[in-house]
């Protein structure tokens, strides 16, 4: 049997897999996608539910894959999520699972998810302001997030953290009223710089609020300490809240990259690897899985893929391009 991790040239091992269910989306964050949605790939393009279970299979068993992040677009729109959970939680080594979703639809779902052996939830929540929720997802759903992150919690989905994009002029004001919100309801905040994967290829650098201001912007009302755990490859730094209330995190992927201690991997929904959100290059497992390629030669091919690895995102090299698919159809 052909096992081995996944290396690249710069001494890197992926352990960490995301994979995106679906590139579909109930919502249109103004930062990612149009207000008319996109082109979403053909059904027949979508990994089958078994052929997802296959990959993660390849993944924990010969790749050494310790843990797996559901991702989209939107997960909780694949219907058969919490199956693919559940056969994804019975591998061994068992890895551990979370989701990254918007929390449409998770008050129904967390439930079912936790015991389907899911560990933990990321949701996207970028305001509390009900208005300012319509105006940067272009729905009216702030109360729905807020009952989804409520059931999330009370299912045991925790720490349930918030990932948080502030854009200028919209929300860059509404750090500490997010922290004050998380804080209260136990919830770990994560601000995440904002990366030019956004569909319209709208980003630019002056509007992209950065992890300084962030901080200057806590700073003003909160006492901000490092946390003593190691930061390792987790992309987040982080940060005691008033002497220990909490703690609050900031992703400054753009300003301080992260990608020299990077353990991660993606897989699309269509099947291809991608080495890197930024990638200019896939691997197409979908096409060897349904080709008839055995887990043998898909583990190597998923091992070349990863390594020709590039040692950073390049976002400030005058050749930087950004990839030609989104964030949405990439995953999170
Ligand atoms: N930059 C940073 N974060 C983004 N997200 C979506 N698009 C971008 C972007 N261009 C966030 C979402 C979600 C997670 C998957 O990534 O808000 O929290
Ligand atoms: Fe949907 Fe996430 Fe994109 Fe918002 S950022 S439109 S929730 S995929």
């Amino acid at each position: 049997m052909s096992t081995g991790p996944l290396l690249d040239t710069f001494g890197r091992v992926a352990t960490d897999l995301r994979v995106s269910l679906t590139d579909r989306c109930n919502l249109r964050c103004s930062y990612c996608m149009p207000a008319e949605g996109l082109d979403w790939l053909p059904g027949e393009e979508v990994l089958t539910d078994d052929e997802v279970v296959r990959l993660i299979t390849v993944a924990v068993e010969r790749l050494g894959v310790r843990e797996v992040r559901f991702t989209g677009g939107e997960p909780l729109l694949r219907r058969g999520l919490p199956d693919i959970v559940r056969r994804t939680t019975a591998l061994r080594p068992r890895p551990q699972t979370s989701i990254t979703t918007n929390g449409l639809g998770l008050s129904r779902t967390a439930a079912t998810l936790a015991e389907a052996g899911l560990d933990r939830v990321n949701v996207s929540l970028d305001t509390v302001r009900r208005e300012d929720f319509a105006t940067i997802t272009r729905r009216d759903r702030l109360p729905d997030v807020v009952a989804g992150l409520a059931a999330a919690s009370a299912a045991g989905l925790g720490p349930v953290k918030v990932n948080a994009v502030l854009m200028r002029g919209v929300n860059d004001d509404q750090a500490p009223e997010l922290l004050r919100w998380c804080l209260a309801r136990g919830y770990q905040l994560r601000f995440i710089e904002q990366m030019p994967l956004d569909a319209q290829h709208q980003w630019s650098r002056e509007s992209m609020i950065t992890a300084e201001e962030i901080f200057a912007s806590l700073n003003a009302e909160f006492l901000l300490e490092p946390a003593e755990e190691p930061r390792g490859s987790a992309p987040a730094e982080l940060f005691t809240v008033d002497g220990g209330v909490g703690t609050v995190g900031v992703i400054a992927s753009v300003t301080r990259p992260f990608c020299g201690d990077c353990d991660r991997v993606r897989l699309t929904a269509d099947g291809q690897v991608r080495n890197c959100l930024f990638a200019r290059q896939e691997s197409d497992l979908r096409a060897a899985l349904r080709d008839g390629a055995d887990d043998n030669e898909i583990a190597d091919r998923w091992r070349v893929a990863m390594f020709g690895k590039r040692a950073g995102h390049g976002i400030d090299d005058l050749s930087f391009l950004q990839p030609v698919r989104p964030m949405s159809a990439i995953g999170g």
